[in-house]
């Protein structure tokens, strides 16, 4: 038998998503060594008992400077503290996996791909949703022109509050740059190859501005190139019920058809006389059930780690990444002046 091309990776970072990638590493066939930078001891002691890593540290540098290791994984919060692992880790020839956002700005993030180029290296941000099959069927039902020509798409997506807490809790960042990325990555790419070029958004908020400077809720309409209108909405205010239960909503109507994804969550209903009615499986990042895993980190983060030891191509582009930042934030600044944001922009504010 041939042998498999096995690699060693580096994960910084084992919270929620953090915990999910190192896992799916751990089982990965095609991992060696895995190594872990985690700085809260009580999260160090429960990953490593999960995946018995070969190293586990609290400083990420330790990481960075293992020659040995080909991937990193950058899953650590707060985001608005990510980019300089990122440069370092680019710097010292590590292929990235890193979830979104992928750098403050647009001009920072063109940094980082100049500098991946520059040493032959591959970055990819954690959009999952492209590994969702449901997801990913839009792709090609458009792609086939199953539905015909594409007149509007809507993506409504909502998240309890206790997710919202705690993603307002650690950075100030919209819903739409932290959440909605998402969903504008997703859309923008089933629409390829046409491009948008007008973006207008507002915000509301009743609830989070009692203790935050933070939004509930922000809707984003985006026009494409060819007339296509986008729509997405998210917020993260809806009441307590599953942990982290998120429900979407989406339509994508076409001159010949319509698709609608109902990924509301609602097929497993768990129903306790403690608890009522609670939905299983229902959260973002997914989770593990015995030998299975209810959700796309799995397939998306081993095809990053193939993608590096097969030379394939990783599955965000360099265009993508940039395109989907252009448009969340155009749609901040949108919301800041009140006003549409036409794209490309040609003034040098809020990049
Ligand atoms: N793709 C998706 O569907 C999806 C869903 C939810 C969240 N996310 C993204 O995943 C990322 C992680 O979110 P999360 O909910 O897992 O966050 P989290 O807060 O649960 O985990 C972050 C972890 O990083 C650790 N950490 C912080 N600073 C560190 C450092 N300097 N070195 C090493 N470890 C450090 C923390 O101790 C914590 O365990 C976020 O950027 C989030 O936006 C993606």
């Amino acid at each position: 038998m041939a042998e498999v091309k096995r690699i060693n990776v580096g994960v910084i970072g084992t919270g929620w998503v953090g915990g999910i990638r190192a896992n799916a590493c751990a089982h990965n066939g095609i991992v060696d060594e895995l190594h872990i930078a985690e700085i809260n001891p009580k999260r160090q002691s429960e990953i490593q008992a999960e995946t018995n890593p070969t190293s586990i540290t609290d400083n990420w540098q330790t990481i960075i400077d293992n020659e040995a290791i080909d991937v990193i994984v950058i899953s650590m919060t707060p985001e608005t503290q990510r980019y300089p692992i990122l440069m370092a880790a680019l710097e010292a020839g590590k292929n990235v996996f890193v979830e979104k956002p992928i750098a403050p700005t647009i001009e920072e993030a063109e940094q980082a791909y100049a500098l991946a180029d520059s040493k032959n290296l591959k970055i990819t941000i954690g959009y999952s949703r492209r590994f969702d099959p449901r997801y990913v069927y839009v792709k090609k039902s458009l792609r086939e022109g199953l539905i015909g020509d594409p007149v509007t798409c809507l993506v409504s997506r909502h998240s309890t509050r206790e997710l919202g807490e705690k993603i307002t809790g650690r950075s100030k960042m919209s819903p739409t740059s932290i959440g909605g990325v998402h969903d504008l990555d997703f859309v923008l790419w089933c629409l390829q190859p046409r491009k948008p070029i007008r973006v207008y958004s507002q915000t509301a908020g009743k609830l989070f501005s009692k203790k935050s400077d933070t939004p509930d809720h922000q809707w984003v309409m985006v026009t494409m190139d060819d007339g296509t209108t986008v729509t997405i909405g998210v917020g993260w205010i809806l009441p307590i019920g599953y942990p982290n239960y998120v429900q979407a909503w989406i339509e994508v109507i076409g001159t010949d058809g319509a698709l609608t994804i109902d990924d509301t969550h609602k097929e497993v209903q768990f129903n306790t006389t403690a608890n009522g009615i609670r939905y299983p499986l229902s959260s973002m990042p997914g989770e593990p059930i015995d030998h299975v895993f209810a959700g796309s980190m799995y397939d998306e983060t081993g095809h990053f780690l193939e993608a590096v030891a097969f030379d394939r191509p990783a599955m965000v582009t360099r265009e993508e990444a940039l395109t989907v930042m252009s448009v969340y934030t155009a749609a901040d600044l949108s919301v800041e002046r009140g006003e549409p944001v036409v794209l490309p922009r040609n003034d040098n504010t809020n990049p």
